[in-house]
Order: C-alpha cells, then sequence, then structure tokens
C-alpha cells in the first residue's frame, strides 16, 4: 500500500522538505483547499512511480522481480479464471478472434495452438478448429517457441508489444469474441476506466472479458481491510467501493464476480459479458499509484 501524505511538488519547482509539505497538505485542508493543490502536489509523484513501473516491464534475467511472472500457461489460466472461459474457448471457430491482454511470453496462446501436443493442457476444453489469437504486452517477451509457431501459423496469431491497450485505436486491434487478462493491464493501468472502455468497446456483442484482481475490496465475501488493498476504489465523498460495484454500473456490460476470500491472496474472477453496444464506463480518476507486480493503485469515481 501506499501510504502517508504526498509530498512531492510540480516537476520543475524545488520540493518543499517532507514535513513542510505535509504542514502545507493539513492548512490547506483545514482551509477547504486540499483537493486541487494536494493532486498538484501528487502528479510528480505518479510520474516518478510510472517510471519505476516501466523499468519493471523492461526487467530481463535476474534483474526481474520476484512475483513477476510472465510465462503462464492455458492451465494456469484456466485455473485463475472463471469457468466459463474454457468452455467459451472451445466454442471459438476458425474466424473468431482471442486478444490476451498483458500475454507476457504468450504461453497461453502456445498452449491453445498445441492441439496434437499430448503435453497441451487438458484442463481447457480443446476444439479442433483454432481462432485468431492476439497477445499484447507492453514489453517483448517473445520467445523461440513463438517464433516457430508464428512461422508456421503466419498471421493466425499476432504478437503486439511496445505499448500499452490505450494507444492502440479500435480500428488497429479490431473486434474479438473473448479477451482475457492474467495479472495484465486490468491490474497493472493507471488509467482503469478508460481501459475498460476500450476492452468493452473491443469486444463483440455477446463476447466476454475474463480477468482476476487481487487484494481487492471482495464483492461477496468479507474480507480483511487491515491486510490493506492493492487496488483501492473511493467515492466522490471518500468512502470505499468495490471493484465488483464499479464494474457493475458500466453500461451494456453483465458482470459476474466470484471473490475467493480464501486464495491467496484474496482474489475476485470477473468475467464481463458484453450485451449491447452502447458501451459508457464511469469515470474516474488516479489518486495513488506505487511501482510494483502489481501495482499499488487507488482511484476515486467521478460523481
Ligand atoms: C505479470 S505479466 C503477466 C503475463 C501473463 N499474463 C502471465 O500470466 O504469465 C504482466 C503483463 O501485462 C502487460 N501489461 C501491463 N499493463 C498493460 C497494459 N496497460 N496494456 C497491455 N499490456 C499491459 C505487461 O507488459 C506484461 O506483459
Amino acid at each position: 500500500m501506499v501510504m502517508g501524505s504526498v509530498i512531492s511538488s510540480p516537476q520543475g519547482r524545488k520540493a518543499p522538505a517532507p514535513r513542510l509539505a505535509v504542514l502545507i497538505i493539513i492548512v490547506l485542508q483545514a482551509l477547504g483547499l486540499s483537493a486541487g493543490w494536494s493532486q498538484e502536489l501528487a502528479q510528480p509523484r505518479i510520474e516518478e512511480e510510472t517510471a519505476k513501473q516501466q523499468k519493471i516491464y523492461q526487467s530481463r534475467g535476474v534483474d526481474v522481480p520476484d512475483g513477476y511472472i510472465t510465462n503462464r500457461g492455458l492451465s494456469d489460466y484456466a485455473g485463475f479464471l472463471l469457468a466459463g472461459f474454457c468452455d467459451a474457448l472451445a466454442k471459438l471457430g476458425t474466424s473468431d478472434r482471442w486478444l490476451d491482454i498483458g500475454a507476457g511470453e504468450g504461453q497461453a496462446i502456445l498452449d491453445y495452438y498445441a492441439l496434437d501436443d499430448d503435453a497441451a493442457p487438458k484442463k481447457c476444453a480443446r476444439s479442433i478448429s483454432k481462432a485468431r489469437a492476439v497477445a499484447m504486452s507492453i514489453e517483448d517477451r517473445r520467445t523461440d517457441a513463438w517464433q516457430q509457431l508464428a512461422t508456421s501459423v503466419g498471421e493466425r496469431i499476432r504478437y503486439l508489444a511496445g505499448k500499452s491497450l490505450r494507444h492502440y485505436s479500435l480500428e488497429e486491434l479490431g473486434k474479438f469474441q473473448i479477451i482475457t487478462d492474467v495479472y495484465g493491464g486490468f491490474s497493472y493501468t493507471e488509467d482503469l476506466s478508460r481501459f475498460m472502455d476500450k476492452v468493452m468497446n473491443l469486444l463483440e456483442v455477446g463476447g466476454g472479458f475474463y480477468t482476476i484482481v487481487q487484494y481487492v475490496h471482495l464483492e461477496a465475501v468479507k474480507d480483511s481491510a487491515a491486510a490493506g488493498y492493492q487496488t483501492e476504489m473511493v467515492d466522490a465523498a471518500g468512502r470505499g467501493v468495490k471493484v465488483c460495484s464499479w464494474l457493475k454500473k458500466i453500461a451494456c456490460g453483465k458482470v459476474t464476480c466470484e471473490s475467493k476470500s480464501g486464495w491467496d491472496p484474496p482474489t475476485e474472477q470477473i468475467n464481463i459479458r458484453k450485451v449491447c453496444s452502447d458501451v459508457s464506463v464511469p469515470g474516474m480518476k488516479l489518486l495513488k499509484f506505487q511501482a510494483g507486480n502489481p501495482p499499488n493503485r487507488r482511484f476515486q469515481l467521478e460523481p
């Protein structure tokens, strides 16, 4: 969790000493002037943290921090995502499309394509026909196995790297029947509202988004707030909001959440089915961001 007051000054100006900055914030709060000023003070800190986050993405070999896992396969996806994911994947036809946001090495897609390989995971039902698949990752983690498959199946699989989801246009990416995200953009983005808007607009009507998020205020069961939330949401008045309650406000999304309080870490499994095309996602702003895998984030819903 990111703790404590924001102490950085806007870029280019001399940063006030921490105690002085805290004092300034207390005085501003007392005067009812805090919001705009403390946000202005928070911005350089967020920029510093997003720069640190970029270093995590670009890390290689021994520099990759513990827990930044980029090679989960289809069996892992089957275990993490809601059960409907495997059934939906098995139903895809050759002209359908699957996007994996935050694919890392793209191992889940490699496994999906390993149809005749006995070593391929059995956990996710497999169909004879294979959908087209797009792996997206900020950093390029393509392996030799990926290059070999790409050589044999050509354009049926694509690997997109070099930027995050928000920097692609809808026209560039096209539409998808299934979008997955296993510790990808949903857990890492600094702009969750824009991220979800893009995801919903990339889905075909009838298509589904499958993701998970850990250390959040769980929807269906009591959780221990004392352990701290990694992704935290508050309303305009500063009251806690559950991630799933926020997602349920998305127009044209039918949201299913399953709270796994017994998992270590406690996790929310999420599926959103797109039921109509007039998508609208409630906006929110970023209050806090601390680099990590995944980062700690605090968002405030717009009134
Ligand atoms: C911890 S790895 C997970 C990789 C893979 N899903 C797995 O489970 O092995 C995080 C992945 O999310 C990607 N990522 C984070 N934020 C993203 C965003 N906004 N758009 C696209 N990819 C993103 C990273 O580049 C990386 O590929």
